[in-house]
């Protein structure tokens, strides 16, 4: 019977008798891999996953440097800045609930429609015949109420530590501008499920928007989409709340983050 001889012409695989086994083989294709170009040009050097990784410092801190997560952490962090006891990961806590918020707004997004006719149904199928809608929902509203308490929160421990004097000056400023966003999302989403309590808050709102000085009717104008609530009202409300807030909280959150790095890390002793 014909018969495939390996290398040394007994067909048993190397020059010792020895077929490499599945799991040899696959560590050689493994091997090949981690040594080609293709893999060379995704994990960056120092990467644990290139070919010839060794536990050196500097490899060690290549692999902070250039992973697209660790990247975002400085070098070195001072002792009382990574004590949970310090900052409270107040700061932390409120980016998480928006992330949080993000994910079960778009969600949310695939069964609501801002009509008049329509919003309010969908949000009643949303709560009684969509699986987990109930859940994400409610998820929504109470990451939407803790992030308000989160924010405000962070904001007074940073006063409490004294870390809006300078070098942090700007950075409150930036603060105080992420905290109006958070509060003109919560106020714009409250609009979205068209029920009484919403309503009659956002009636309360805007009439009290309309007694500013100058140009308060003018604005009550604009954020009623004509001079009283209409559907107009919901969807304007509903594309500041899904998509005008969010995207410039965003920026303001990647220059406050950036800033906090910059200005020195966090406050502390000197
Ligand atoms: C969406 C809202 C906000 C987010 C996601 C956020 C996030 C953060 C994070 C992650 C830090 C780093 C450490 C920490 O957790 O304290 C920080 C620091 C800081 N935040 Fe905020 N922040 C928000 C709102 C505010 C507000 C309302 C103020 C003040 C008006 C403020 C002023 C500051 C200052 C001055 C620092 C530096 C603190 C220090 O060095 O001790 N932030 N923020």
């Amino acid at each position: 019977m014909a018969r495939r001889l390996s290398r040394n012409g007994n067909g048993n695989g190397d020059g010792n008798g020895h077929r490499p086994s599945v799991p040899e083989k696959l560590a050689e294709v493994g091997e090949k891999m981690r040594g080609s170009q293709a893999w060379a040009s995704i994990f960056r050097p120092g990467s644990i996953f290139r070919k010839g990784y060794t536990d050196s410092p500097r490899n060690r801190s290549y692999v902070i440097m250039n992973s697209l997560i660790y990247h975002l952490h400085p070098v070195k962090v001072k002792r009382h800045a990574v004590k949970v006891s310090y900052t409270l990961c107040l700061g932390g806590l409120s980016f998480f609930l928006f992330l949080i918020l993000t994910v079960t707004g778009i969600f949310l997004m695939f069964f609501y429609r801002p009509t008049e006719v329509q919003a309010w149904a969908d949000i009643s199928t949303l709560e009684t015949s969509v699986t987990f809608g109930l859940l994400v929902r409610n998820m929504h509203r109470w990451g939407a109420h803790l992030m308000v308490i989160t924010v405000f929160l962070h904001m007074a421990r940073v006063f409490y530590h004294g870390a809006y004097k300078p070098p942090r000056e700007f950075n409150w400023v930036i603060g105080v501008i992420l905290l109006t966003l958070t509060l003109l999302l919560s106020f714009t989403g409250y609009l979205l499920p068209w029920d009484q309590l919403a309503l009659w808050a956002v009636t309360v709102g805007t009439n009290m928007i309309g007694y500013t000085p100058v140009f308060g009717a003018q604005v009550r104008f604009v954020l009623l989409g004509g001079v009283e609530i209409s559907t107009q009202t919901l969807l304007r409300w509903y594309v500041l709340h899904v998509l005008l807030f969010p995207f410039v909280i965003v920026i303001f959150m990647a220059i406050h983050f950036w800033r906090v790095r910059k200005d020195g890390g966090i406050s502390g002793p000197l």
